[in-house]
């Protein structure tokens, strides 16, 4: 490991020594136990196998220059694991399990955490699946939740670029009253298509719309859709996205710089009066855009007239990682040290 050039880690998985796994049976949770393989032994007819009784999460730890080990937000994620579990009929994992799955896992693989000032961050995963066999359609019985991590790169490694995104008409990521809220593999198998199809077409990403009306904004691939409008910030308010814990930091930073924010329905029109546009969520805090391609209408919309990113959208993002790393101060009580 101490030949590993942090900076240009990529936002990849990269095997660490330990996982940290709990499995729900009988009707309760049992004993964290620590695993060094990368494998599960799965039943043929496990749920989370055949009918996507399968959530998970995405969080960081930061090193910071006082050597602390900081988890952002941990109990956001917590709660958002839960309500995915409770959203497609999982057992539901508890506060404390979690954070004792995450600490332990954080704790084994230290190592592989990336040093302050590389940029990079250890990455955990926490899943939940259902292992339990069933063949009619119904819940598990049995769940694993397991807990991985992976050291990650900087997501914009020679600097911040903005980035190149067409709307997505051909097909939906969720529907208005379906899992689109929460965080469950299914979102993320409907939306490879599109943004497979965005990345052949040379964008790194897709916006897609509501799936109702196809007229408003919904999310960018896997990551909130935020804008600055004069002064204020405006993200989406629908039914069928992930609630992000980034865009959730973000308005409130936002706020406290005294800018306005707005969570209602953002039409594909209105993307003519922004001045900055951007996605936000844990692997890149924010992604500025710099254009945005309509095929169907043909409407171009440009952003960042000059190349580089928004101030606001900058100011915001430097913030939220001095938070992180804690190089500022914490008013929130945002971040929980690893001891
Ligand atoms: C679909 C989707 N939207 C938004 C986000 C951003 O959420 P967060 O800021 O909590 O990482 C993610 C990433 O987790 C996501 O997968």
């Amino acid at each position: 490991m101490d030949t590993i050039d942090w900076g240009h880690l990529p936002f990849g998985y990269q095997k660490t020594d330990y996982n940290v796994r709990c499995y729900y049976r009988n009707g309760k949770w049992g004993e964290l136990e620590v695993s060094s393989s990368e494998f599960v032994n799965v039943h043929i007819a496990a749920t989370g196998l055949h009918y996507g009784q399968e959530a998970f999460e995405g969080m960081k730890a930061f090193c910071g220059k006082d050597g602390k080990i900081r988890v952002f937000r941990w109990k956001e994620n917590a709660r958002r694991f839960r309500s995915s579990a409770a959203g497609i009929r999982m057992a539901e994992v508890p506060d404390t399990i979690f954070k004792n799955a995450i600490w332990k896992a954080i704790k084994l693989n230290r190592k592989h955490l990336p040093p302050y000032g590389s940029g990079a961050s250890l990455y955990i995963r926490p899943l939940l699946f259902g292992v339990g066999a069933e063949v009619g359609v119904k819940p598990a019985k049995e769940y694993l939740f397991l807990v991985f991590v992976t050291p990650v790169g900087p997501y914009f490694k020679e600097g911040i670029k903005p980035v190149e995104m067409m709307i997505c008409r051909e097909c939906d990521r969720a529907a208005p009253l379906g899992t689109g809220h929460i965080k469950v593999g299914g979102n993320y198998a409907a939306s490879l298509s599109a943004i497979e199809q965005a990345h052949s077409n040379g964008y790194a990403n897709v916006v897609f719309l509501d799936a109702k009306e196809k007229k408003y904004i919904d999310e960018c691939g896997p990551a909130n859709f935020f804008a600055i409008k004069g002064s204020t910030y405006v993200t989406p308010d629908s039914p069928s996205i992930l609630p992000s814990i980034t865009n959730k930091s973000l308005i409130q930073l936002a706020e406290d710089m005294g800018i306005k924010s707005e969570r209602r329905p953002i039409s594909v029109e209105e993307l003519s009066s922004f001045e900055e546009v951007g996605a936000c969520g844990t692997a890149a805090v924010i992604s500025p855009i710099a254009k945005i391609v309509d095929s169907e209408t043909g409407n171009v919309y440009l952003f960042c007239k000059d190349g580089k990113p928004g101030p606001i959208s900058m100011k915001l993002y430097h913030k939220l990682i001095a938070i992180q790393t804690g190089d500022e101060p914490d008013p929130y009580g945002w971040v929980d040290i690893v001891d």
